[in-house]
């Protein structure tokens, strides 16, 4: 695959259809309201930010997240990246990469310092990723309590 085989750009409202149909790929559900719901709170608060990877029309890939501040403690505005996928069929193309850039620059030109992500240890690859990506471990840890 050649890198202008694939088109990066900002998330639309068109694209529910694909991402839901890649999420159940990846992970085995069909979630059509969840996506509707989820996709509906970035376009509205961060469409430049989120982002999608097209290859003949078709989204294979996407990363969403938003700039906040005044959250745990980080007063600076700081980038979160909160759900990525890419097709395994398009896997290790750089796709991740292409995307991850794209959403890093959105969330600089909106002022963020750093960005942040949380990464399951059970999720393999994804610390990788990231890592390749030039992150590292941080400080801040989840806390968890089963209600
Ligand atoms: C993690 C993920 C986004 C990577 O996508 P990708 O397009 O294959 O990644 P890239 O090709 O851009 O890789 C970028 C770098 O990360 C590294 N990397 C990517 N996946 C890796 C893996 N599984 N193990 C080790 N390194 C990995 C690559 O080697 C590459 O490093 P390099 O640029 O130094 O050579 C993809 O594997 C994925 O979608 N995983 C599942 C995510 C998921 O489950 N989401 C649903 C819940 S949110």
């Amino acid at each position: 695959m050649t890198k202008a085989e694939v088109r990066i750009r900002a998330l639309e409202d068109a694209d529910i259809g694909d991402i839901t149909a890649l999420d159940e790929k990846l992970m085995g559900e069909y979630r059509p309201e969840v996506w509707e719901r989820r996709l509906g709170y970035y376009l509205r608060r961060d469409p430049e930010s989120s982002t999608v990877a097209e290859v003949d029309g078709r989204v294979v890939g996407f990363m969403l997240g938003e700039v906040r501040s005044g959250e745990f403690g980080l007063e600076e505005p700081t980038g979160w990246i909160e759900v990525l996928g890419v097709d395994p069929d398009y896997r290790g193309n750089a796709i991740g990469r292409r995307l991850a850039e794209r959403v890093l620059a959105s969330f600089a030109a909106l002022g963020a310092k750093s960005v942040r992500t949380l990464v399951d240890e059970e999720m393999a690859g994804i610390a990788d990723f990231f890592t390749a990506l030039g992150f590292q471990a941080a400080t801040l840890r989840p806390f968890i309590k089963k209600l």
